[in-house]
């Protein structure tokens, strides 16, 4: 099991201490499976989709593109093999909530696909692991087994007429992976380089064939959703992101780790309330809202509830919920740089503003970081970061654009401040 236990209990996570949960046998105590066995023997796939679509659940993987919509997205008149991929890839820096997912709750995941796919009419799913992630690969793996001893999986699935398979897939470690279409060519044993869209994966995917992609989360809130019916679920959250979401909380806080909380909920509450607030009596100084792709939030700007409507009117996302949180010594020079090395690393270098951008974005920092920068690097900076947005073939370059503008945004002073000191003014923060 995984060292980061997940705090506050909602529906996701609610059984997630009691070790029996991650077992086949635990998991049927608890009703686990009842639900998918009554999708598959008395829903048709349009009923399923019906009502995931009036749950509103929107996509748990960073875009929050509505699921049951892309669901609908899968030719229904196709007469050769359809597939289903769970995105598992989890890589983006401040994210660690599919981990836990995975790594406790194994069946309420399998049979979330489960679900899914007789929706999406898939005859396999493809589990695409996060190549690091060993220990939930392992307990994955074991659940599988145990699906397919039990006839959860197979031939006919849950007493069904339809014959299902879920196959897992370790990946190899590189951040695109993550992003569907590079997901999917790594899949297919070639370099994860992500695709040009159209054609999107519902029309050609996987092998060629129509294929619905989603997040590990995303398909764990299914089977509640289909118990419990749409309008629970949108009973919970706000009007426009319904649900639950698992917010993975890191950095300067007294208490680290996962808390599952409906969307909606104040940022500030989940910082100081839920987290603890920041150790040893330091004021906080920035808060990035949803993993390293989303733009950072100064102190005087926690008071956002966290759900995409609210956090744009601040210019930044929801992202994947990884909150991460700087106190008052931290030079944001230098988490730009942190940014910016690790965009540098992982672009795949296919099309040129993210391939060059990302370079230029990493030397400017750092030269400001070093204090050999000047107001021209200042300007460049931003400029360049602008000039990365749109026009790429996926949404590398943006991601990697955003947080440098985010934090030119709330702290261009502290950027101007390392020019006119050459060199980082604040003695206290963590070096690179
Ligand atoms: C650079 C990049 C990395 C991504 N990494 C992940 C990831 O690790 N896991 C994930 O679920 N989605 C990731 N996504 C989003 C996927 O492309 C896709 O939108 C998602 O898997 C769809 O699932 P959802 O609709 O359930 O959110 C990434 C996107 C980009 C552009
Ligand atoms: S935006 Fe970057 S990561 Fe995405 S395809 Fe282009 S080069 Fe590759």
């Amino acid at each position: 099991m995984g060292q980061t236990a997940p705090h506050v209990c909602g529906y996701l996570t609610e059984r997630f201490s009691d070790d029996a949960f991650g077992s086949f046998a635990g998991y049927r105590e608890a009703g686990g499976y009842e639900t998918a066995r009554h999708a598959l023997n008395r829903m048709t796939p349009e009923e399923v989709i019906a009502v995931v679509k009036s749950s509103g659940l929107q996509g748990r993987g960073g875009a929050s593109f509505p699921a049951g919509l892309k669901w609908s997205f899968m030719p229904t008149d196709d007469e050769g093999p359809s597939y289903l991929v769970c995105n598992a890839d989890e890589s983006e820096p401040g994210s660690f909530k599919d981990r836990l997912l995975m790594e406790r709750g194994p069946h309420q995941l399998l049979e979330g696909l489960l679900i899914a796919a007789w929706a999406v009419g898939a005859e396999t799913t493809f589990l695409y692991v996060r190549g690091e992630y060993a220990e939930a690969a392992s307990v994955l793996a074991r659940a599988i087994g145990e699906a397919r001893a039990k006839g959860v999986l197979g031939p006919r699935a849950l007493g069904s007429d339809f014959g299902h398979d879920v196959v897992l897939v370790r990946g190899a470690g590189a951040y695109i992976c993550g992003e569907e279409t590079g997901l999917l060519e790594s899949l297919e044993g070639k370099k994860g380089q992500p695709r040009r869209k159209p054609p999107y994966p519902a029309q050609r995917g996987a092998f060629g064939r129509p294929t619905t992609v989603n997040n590990v989360e995303t398909f764990c809130h299914v089977p509640h959703i289909l118990k419990n019916g749409a309008d629970w679920f949108r009973g919970i959250g706000t009007e426009q992101s319904p649900g639950t979401l698992l917010f993975g909380v890191s950095g300067h806080v007294v208490r680290p780790g996962l808390y599952e909380l409906p969307l909606g909920t104040r940022l500030d509450e989940i910082l100081f309330e839920y987290a603890g607030g920041v150790p040893g009596g330091r004021r906080v100084k920035g808060v990035i809202p949803g993993g390293i792709s989303t733009p950072i939030l100064p102190a005087g700007l926690l008071d956002v509830r966290m759900a995409n409507e609210f956090l744009r009117e601040r210019h930044t996302l929801l992202g994947t919920g990884g909150i991460m949180v700087m106190d008052e010594t931290t030079c944001m020079v230098r988490v730009g740089c942190i940014a910016s090395g690790f965009f540098r690393d992982e672009s795949c270098g296919q099309c040129t503003q993210c391939r060059e951008g990302t370079g230029w974005l990493d030397q400017l920092l750092h030269r400001l970081e070093r204090g050999d920068g000047s107001d021209g690097d200042l300007a460049l900076l931003g400029d360049v970061a602008d000039k990365m947005e749109g026009g790429t073939i996926c949404s590398f370059a943006d991601a990697a654009a955003w947080p440098v503008q985010g934090l030119l945004r709330h702290f261009g002073d502290e950027f101007a401040g390392h020019v006119s000191a050459r060199g980082c003014p604040l003695d206290q923060s963590f070096a690179l």
